[in-house]
């Protein structure tokens, strides 16, 4: 296993790295095709720009709507992307993934879940579909370190776990981002001349909103999340925060509506201060923001009668819950 060498985000020279990274996918992939999976997420989005500046219709981008992502994202996201000249197509493959899911509580479980989904049924199909021999992913250092030392099994994560993808799903990974952390690939991404909004977004993982049920992933659970979700992106989206999200807990507590008894949802929030996602602490939010986005919560979401705010630091817990 070869040993990453870190870029530092404050020592990179951007256009050389852009240039560097170009020239390498172009060699790798040579006459072929290459494609790759665009969730919105900041890595990924810089991957694309990257791939398709080295690559241009010889790369072709999906967006798997996996059933988990945040409200109306595949098609914001494949709009945000035509208007940049780079066409992506989208592919349902919610069935798929909510099946894999069943009955499916254990953490690792379930973000193993999602890799077996993702890169051998949907991108099985996909490479064979397309003809393409690599796959393009935006994994980053952080996520090879969470990993290798055990903390979370990261969805994108193989060669240093001493998985072959050639062998395991019969296609190369190429990972031009794997030296750099977040505020690195952000400023690949300004480099890149992506809008603002596209690199500067908070951080969302790759298994999704299934990343914040505890418990099984189910249609219905995932709604119940992304719509608490929307409520604390909205009311936190001017806080310069690393992160904000929402998780729906699994156990359920006494509450009451309408002077009875009902037997409901939690939902905790989770806001953090952090420059790379290896270590962070929660955002000294006003109190007067959480009872609003509490209420608001329980206003909109008729199954949440409690709502927590996390003010444990990483470590001990990480950022997403699961
Ligand atoms: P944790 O929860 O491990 O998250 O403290 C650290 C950062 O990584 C994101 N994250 C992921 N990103 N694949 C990704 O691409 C994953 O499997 C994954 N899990 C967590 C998380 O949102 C945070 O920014």
């Amino acid at each position: 296993m070869t040993k990453i060498k870190e870029i530092k985000a404050g020592a990179m020279n951007v256009q050389k790295f852009i240039d560097d990274k170009v020239r390498a996918i172009r060699q790798a992939v040579g006459e072929g095709y290459a494609i790759n999976a665009l969730s919105g997420g900041v890595d990924s989005a810089v991957v694309t720009a990257l791939g398709h500046k080295a690559l241009g219709n010889r790369l072709k981008t999906y967006i798997i709507d996996n059933g988990i992502m945040r409200e109306k994202e595949p098609a914001q996201v494949a709009a945000a992307f035509k208007k940049l000249g780079i066409p992506v197509e989208v592919v349902d493959a919610q069935k798929a993934f909510f099946k894999a899911f069943q009955g499916v509580t254990d953490p690792e479980e379930k973000r193993e879940a999602v890799t077996q989904t993702f890169y051998k049924d949907v991108f099985g199909k996909l490479v064979v579909k397309s003809k393409a021999k690599y796959l393009l992913q935006g994994t980053i250092l952080t996520d090879v370190d969470e990993t290798v030392a055990g903390i979370k099994r990261q969805h994108n994560v193989f060669e240093q776990l001493g998985i072959d993808p050639q062998k395991a799903f019969g296609y190369k990974i190429l990972e031009p981002l794997i030296e750099l952390r977040k505020d690195g690939v952000r400023k690949v991404g300004a480099g890149l001349g992506l809008p603002e909004s596209m690199f500067a977004r908070i951080p969302f993982p790759g298994p999704a909103l299934a990343a914040r049920v505890i418990g099984e992933v189910t249609p219905e659970r995932i709604a119940l999340v992304r719509k608490a979700t929307g409520i604390v992106e909205a009311a936190l989206k001017n806080v310069p925060a690393f992160q904000y999200l929402a998780i729906l807990h699994e156990d359920r507590v006494t509450g009451m509506r309408d002077g009875k008894r009902v037997f409901g949802n939690q939902i905790e929030i989770r806001c953090w201060d952090s420059k790379d996602a290896r270590t962070a602490k929660p955002t000294r939010l006003p109190y007067e923001v959480l009872e609003k986005m509490a209420a608001k919560i329980t206003k909109s979401i008729p199954e949440v009668v409690s709502v927590t705010y996390n003010i444990t630091t990483k470590p001990t817990s990480t950022i997403e819950a699961v």
